[in-house]
């Protein structure tokens, strides 16, 4: 489904590449996690299959989808593909959603994009698609603007913005950074859900290994712009070959760890 071989990224002439040499694939319906610390070029990886890279950025190598080059598809193409077939869920929803514009409506102005349908057969649709992800009162909540729901609603609805028209590809980076513990999980388990029963791929982003060993069939592991290592999900737990995975997940059982302790404390 998606090709990356050999993809170095440099964000400007005479900068050292944010990601080097770097080949991932994603087959039909599976779901790849890219995990690494802060800094080691996943969201540029991210940034460069959807080319949203800045400008003065130069990408080597091929980024396919479907066996389609998308460094060489005209920009109409592209927009087309990025609206219909491959998603993004954005870390940041606050900052991805439009302030002044009703959360129904932004859901619209998705739908109608590529489809030529009216905003009346519009309503059905989103009252769906936000009840979908698990928002109450999906009639009064498409009239919500976004400073008017909570943040894990806020991720909700950009998640329904993402699957509204059903996507092949869904790309998330960093999906619950931004959001409570507890919310995280919510969130996590409608992902899974979603991906469950629409059989999408998934390329997930983040520095929470516990997120993916929950989410995801294979992982693979950044650091310094390279892939350190790259396996199936329970391969990669029960033996890690890099050091720098072992020191991964020995972060993460700390953590755990300590949310635990603190969990049974009076
Ligand atoms: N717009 C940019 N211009 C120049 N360098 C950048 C830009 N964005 C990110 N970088 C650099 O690229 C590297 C990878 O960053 P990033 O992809 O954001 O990492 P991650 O998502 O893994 O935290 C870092 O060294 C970062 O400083
Ligand atoms: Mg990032």
């Amino acid at each position: 489904m998606l090709e990356l071989t050999d993809v170095s990224i440099t964000y400007r002439a005479g900068l050292k590449p944010a990601v080097s040499r770097i080949s991932i694939s994603v087959a039909d319906g599976e779901r790849v996690g890219i995990v690494g610390e802060s800094g080691s070029g996943k969201s540029t990886l991210t940034s460069a299959i959807l080319r949203s890279l800045p400008k003065g950025a130069r990408v080597d190598g091929t980024i396919a989808y479907q066996g389609q080059d998308l460094g060489q598809m005209s920009a109409g193409r592209f927009r087309e593909l990025r609206s219909v077939e491959i998603a993004r869920i954005p870390q940041d929803p606050l900052a991805s959603l439009n302030p002044v514009i009703r959360v129904g409506d932004q859901l619209r102005h998705v739908l109608q994009a590529h489809r030529s349908i009216s905003s009346r057969d519009c309503i059905p649709v989103i009252e769906e698609a936000l009840a979908e992800v698990g928002i109450p009162e999906p009639e009064v909540k498409r009239m919500a603007f976004p400073h008017e729901l909570s943040g894990g609603m806020r991720q909700r609805v950009l998640i329904a913005m993402s699957l509204i028209n059903e996507p092949s590809l869904l790309i998330a980076d960093e999906p619950t950074t931004a959001l409570d513990v507890t919310v995280q999980a919510q969130i996590l388990d409608l992902l899974q859900h979603e991906l469950d029963s629409r059989g999408m791929s998934m390329l997930l982003i983040t520095h929470d290994i516990g997120v993916v060993t929950e989410v995801c069939s294979r992982i693979i592991v950044m650091r310094h712009g390279q892939i350190v290592e790259d396996g199936p999900t329970e391969e990669l737990l029960a033996n890690p070959k890099h050091p720098y995975t072992r020191q991964l997940f020995a972060a993460a059982r700390m953590q755990v760890d300590a949310t635990q302790k603190k969990a049974v404390q009076p």
